[in-house]
């Protein structure tokens, strides 16, 4: 087992598209080692964001690791794309297709970290065919189409299942949870399982994001030690 850490994945959703890289710089600055780019089609979500141009510019501006979140129907259809644009992990959501087994495969055939989503109102259960097989589990916190959102507190549990689940039957996906994350709530997030933090406004809608990312990655750290 490596050892365990946390990362905080600050969500471009919230930066000023307009000044983009220094956004970006800033949270490298404050030790981000992620950045979650959160994809939407008007369509699975009522919102649209931003799509392959967008992840191909990020890809050539930072070495970060890009965590692409397809909010979108049947993604299935743009699994390639996205891979050539230059994501290194990409998640599906569990209500967006009929062929998640499939394009979770597809997506691991590229060499990306394929991973699932759950909407608030799906149960853990349903990801039980395909837990031995993902990379990594998202577990939204909110209703997926807008940041800004309040975090829903029975995400706390099923971050606790799927903690329990992968001890129970040995599998090795990471927890990620996304969605009214910031200061008041990554120690508990974490304490609960998660170990992919993701957060936009509690980054970038602050007067100084690098030092919002500095200071809940070591609250996250401090959660870590406490739990272990
Ligand atoms: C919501 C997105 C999130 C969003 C989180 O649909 O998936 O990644 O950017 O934003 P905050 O941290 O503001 O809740
Ligand atoms: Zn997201």
């Amino acid at each position: 087992m490596s050892i365990p850490t946390v990362e905080i994945a600050p969500s471009v959703l919230a930066a000023n598209f307009a000044r983009l890289g220094e956004d970006i710089a800033a949270v490298e600055r404050g030790g981000a080692r992620m950045l979650h780019v959160d994809v939407m089609d008007g369509h699975f979500v009522p919102n649209i964001s931003i799509g392959v141009p967008v992840v191909s510019s990020l890809r050539k501006a930072t070495t970060l690791v890009l965590d692409v979140h397809l909010m979108i129907a049947a993604p299935e259809r743009y699994v390639e794309a996205f891979a050539d644009a230059g994501a290194d992990m990409i998640s599906v959501h569990q209500e967006a297709t009929p062929h998640l087994d499939r394009v979770l495969a597809a997506i691991q055939e590229r060499d990306i970290e394929a991973g699932v989503v759950i909407n608030p109102a799906t149960p853990v259960a349903a990801l039980s065919e395909v837990l031995p097989a993902v990379d990594f589990v998202l577990v939204m916190s909110v209703n997926p189409g807008f940041g800004g959102q309040k975090f829903i507190p029975g995400s706390l549990e099923k971050l606790r299942q799927l903690k329990e689940l992968r001890s129970r039957y040995n599998y090795d996906y990471r927890i990620e949870v996304d969605g009214g994350l910031g200061p008041d709530n990554v120690a508990e997030a974490v304490r609960a399982g998660a170990e992919i933090i993701v957060a936009g406004t509690s980054v970038f809608h602050t007067p100084d994001p690098a030092e919002a990312v500095r200071r809940m990655r070591q609250m996250a750290s401090e959660a870590l030690a406490q739990k272990v």
